[in-house]
C-alpha cells in the first residue's frame, strides 16, 4: 500500500461542494454571492476543507440553478462577476483552499449563443452542435425517450423544423460531442479555467455525451408511455475515447483532478474509468445512494432496502478502487435528500444519525465530499405544498408521480422525501433572521428550527455535530492510517452495524456504526489491544455499542 508521501494533495485534503445561491448572500437580494463564499473560507479552513468544489456560478437563465450555462467565460450577476471569481480563487489559496469549478459539458442552455444559432437553420456553421432529428412521419418525436425530468426528451424547433434532444429539461439542449468542433470548444473553457489556477473540476452528466450509433424507441416502463433516456444512451461504447482525448487536452501536465459524475457507470467498471489508464481521478457513482432512493426516474415507487445493500455497495466501491485509482466518499450532494433522512431506516435523534454517518465519511478510505450543512446535520426541509418547491426537477417528478396513479397528498409526500431542494435551503449561520443567511426573504425558506441550529450555536456546543466534524478531521488529517491505509470490511453480514478497518504498516484503525436506535453487541475481539480515539456518544465498552453511536477505535 501508498504511504501517505504517494498521495496527491486532494487525495490527503477535505473536500467541500458549496451551492453557492444557498451559502451567504452578501448584498441582500435572497439568494447567495461569490463574497459570500470568500467571506466564509475561514469556517471552511477550521473544517479541513483544501478543495471547494462550486456547483456552477456562470452566466445562466437558472431554469436549473446554473447547469444551464449561458456563457462558461463569465459569471452570473447575481453570483457576482469576474472580479469576485478572481479574488476567490485568490483568497481560497491564501487559506489552502482550491477552487473546484463544475463543468457542465453534456448540455448548454437554450439561451447559449451556440444554440441560438445552431436551431436558426439546417444549414448554418453550428448547425450540427446540437442533437437535431427529424420527425417521425406522424410529426411525433423521434423516440419516445423520457428526459431525466419527466416528460419527452425531444423539443419541436418551429425555427429550424426538427426537434432536439434535451437529456434534462428542455431548456438545456444536448451537445453533439461527435463534432470535434464542438469538443474543441469545451476543452478551451476548461483549460481558460485550469489557466485561472483552480484545483480542479467536478464533470456534469458526463456519462450522457456519447449517444448511440442509431436512435430508437425501448419499451415504456411508465404510465406516460415513455422509455427513461438514460437507459438509451448512458455510458455507450466510444464514450472512454472522448474522454481520454479531454484529459490529455485539459489535465495532463497539470496538479488538478478531475472527478467526474457518472450516473450509470457501475462499481464494476470503475477501473476504466479511474486511475492511472483511466479518464478521471475520481468518479461519483451512485450505487450507495441508489439503495435508499431507488431508481431516480421512478423514485415515486416504494423502496425496500436493508443496511447490508448500503454496504454491499460501498464496499463494492471501495473493493474497485483498490488498487486502482481513488474514491469520493459523498452521502449528500445538491441531487439528494438530506442522508440523516437519506439512509437511516428508524427514528432517532438526527445528531446522532448525523454523528453515524459523519463517522464513516471521515474514516473511510477516499477523499471525502461534504457537503455545506451536512457538518451540522441537518434533516429535510417542512414543505407543506408542491408550490413552496423551486426545482424544476421535483416539480416535473410530481406530475410524473400523478401519471404514475399517486393522489395529490402522495406525489407531495414524496416530493418532500425525496426532493432535491431539501438540500438546497440556505445555510444557517446564526440566529439573526433568515439564519444570517441574507437580510431580504430567501429564494427557499430555512428550516423552521434555525434559531437553535445554527453555525453559532453549534460552534458554542462541545457536544454538537459540527464539533463532532473537527474532531474527526482532525483524526483523520492527523494520521497516515487514515489516508492511506487499506481499507477491509468488517462484520459485513451484521445488519445494524456499518463497520471497517484501515491498516497501514503496524497501523490498524476500525470504525463501528452502528445505524439501528436499538444497543447492539459485536465481538469484542475486534477491538482487542485498540484504545478508543473517538466516541460519538462519549466513552465505550468494547463490544457493543449504544443506539445510533459511532466509535473509531485505534
Ligand atoms: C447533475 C447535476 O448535479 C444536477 O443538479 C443537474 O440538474 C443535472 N446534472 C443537469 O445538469
Amino acid at each position: 500500500m501508498a504511504n501517505t508521501s504517494d498521495l496527491a494533495w486532494w487525495q490527503k485534503t477535505i473536500a467541500y461542494e458549496v451551492y453557492p445561491k444557498s451559502f451567504l448572500d452578501t448584498v441582500g437580494q435572497g439568494t447567495g454571492t461569490l463574497a459570500g463564499i470568500t467571506a466564509k473560507l475561514d469556517y471552511l479552513q477550521k473544517l479541513g476543507v483544501g478543495a471547494m468544489w462550486i456547483t456552477p456560478c456562470y452566466k445562466s437563465p437558472m431554469v436549473d440553478n446554473g447547469y444551464d450555462v449561458q456563457d462558461y467565460y463569465n459569471i452570473d450577476p447575481s453570483f457576482g462577476s469576474m472580479d469576485n471569481m478572481n479574488e476567490l480563487i485568490a483568497r481560497g489559496r491564501e487559506h489552502g483552499i482550491r477552487v473546484v469549478m463544475d463543468l457542465v459539458f453534456n448540455h448548454t442552455s437554450e439561451e447559449c449563443a451556440w444554440f441560438v444559432e445552431s436551431r436558426a437553420s439546417k444549414d448554418n456553421p453550428k448547425a450540427d452542435w446540437y442533437i437535431w432529428r427529424d420527425a417521425k412521419p406522424d410529426g411525433s418525436a423521434p423516440t419516445n425517450w423520457r428526459s431525466i425530468f419527466g416528460g419527452s426528451a425531444w423539443e419541436w424547433c418551429e425555427e429550424r423544423g426538427q426537434y432536439y434532444l434535451h437529456t434534462f429539461a428542455k431548456q438545456q439542449p444536448d451537445l453533439n460531442w461527435e463534432n470535434p468542433q464542438v469538443r474543441q470548444a469545451l476543452f478551451d473553457i476548461a483549460n481558460y479555467w485550469a489557466e485561472k489556477g483552480v484545483g480542479g473540476f467536478r464533470i456534469d452528466a458526463i456519462t450522457y455525451i456519447k449517444k448511440p450509433p442509431t436512435f430508437e424507441d425501448g419499451p415504456a416502463d411508465g404510465e406516460d408511455g415513455l422509455y427513461p433516456v438514460h437507459a438509451a444512451t448512458a455510458n455507450q461504447p466510444g464514450i472512454l475515447d472522448f474522454l481520454h482525448e479531454f484529459k490529455a487536452a485539459v489535465r495532463d501536465g497539470r496538479d488538478i483532478f478531475m472527478v467526474g459524475e457518472a450516473n450509470g457507470v457501475a462499481a464494476d467498471e470503475l477501473s476504466q474509468w479511474v486511475g492511472e489508464d483511466g479518464v478521471f481521478d475520481m468518479l461519483f457513482e451512485f450505487s450507495h445512494t441508489h439503495v435508499p432512493m431507488g431508481d431516480a426516474e421512478i423514485w415515486c415507487r416504494p423502496v425496500t432496502w436493508e443496511l447490508t445493500d448500503l454496504k454491499r455497495a460501498l464496499a463494492a466501491s471501495q473493493e474497485a478502487t483498490r488498487t486502482n485509482g481513488w474514491y469520493p466518499v459523498f452521502f449528500e450532494n445538491h441531487d439528494q435528500p438530506r442522508s440523516t433522512v437519506n439512509f437511516f431506516r428508524c427514528d432517532g435523534p438526527l445528531a446522532s444519525k448525523a454523528k453515524v454517518l459523519g463517522t464513516v465519511l471521515l474514516t473511510t478510505r477516499g477523499t471525502p465530499f461534504l457537503y455545506q450543512g451536512e457538518e451540522l446535520g441537518y434533516g429535510n426541509a417542512t414543505w407543506k405544498s408542491i408550490d413552496e418547491f423551486d426545482d424544476v426537477q421535483t416539480r416535473a417528478q410530481y406530475d410524473f408521480a400523478k401519471t404514475e396513479g399517486l393522489s395529490d397528498d402522495e406525489a407531495l409526500a414524496a416530493c418532500v422525501r425525496f426532493s432535491r431542494d431539501n438540500a438546497r435551503t440556505p445555510m444557517q449561520w446564526d440566529a439573526t433572521d433568515n439564519a444570517g443567511f441574507s437580510s431580504a426573504k430567501p429564494w427557499l425558506p430555512v428550516h423552521d428550527d434555525y434559531a437553535t441550529h445554527n453555525v453559532a450555536a453549534l460552534e458554542a456546543d462541545e457536544c454538537s455535530v459540527l464539533a463532532w466534524y473537527r474532531t474527526l478531521v482532525n483524526l483523520r488529517l492527523g494520521n497516515d492510517v487514515f489516508l492511506a491505509g487499506d481499507w477491509h470490511e468488517l462484520l459485513s453480514d451484521d445488519n445494524n452495524i456499518l463497520a471497517f478497518e484501515r491498516t497501514l504498516g503496524d497501523a490498524r484503525v476500525v470504525t463501528l456504526a452502528n445505524f439501528s436506535n436499538e444497543r447492539v453487541t459485536y465481538d469484542a475481539s475486534l477491538v482487542e489491544g485498540l484504545t478508543l480515539l473517538a466516541g460519538s456518544e462519549g466513552d465505550a465498552v468494547a463490544g457493543e455499542l449504544r443506539p445510533l453511536e459511532a466509535l473509531v477505535w485505534g
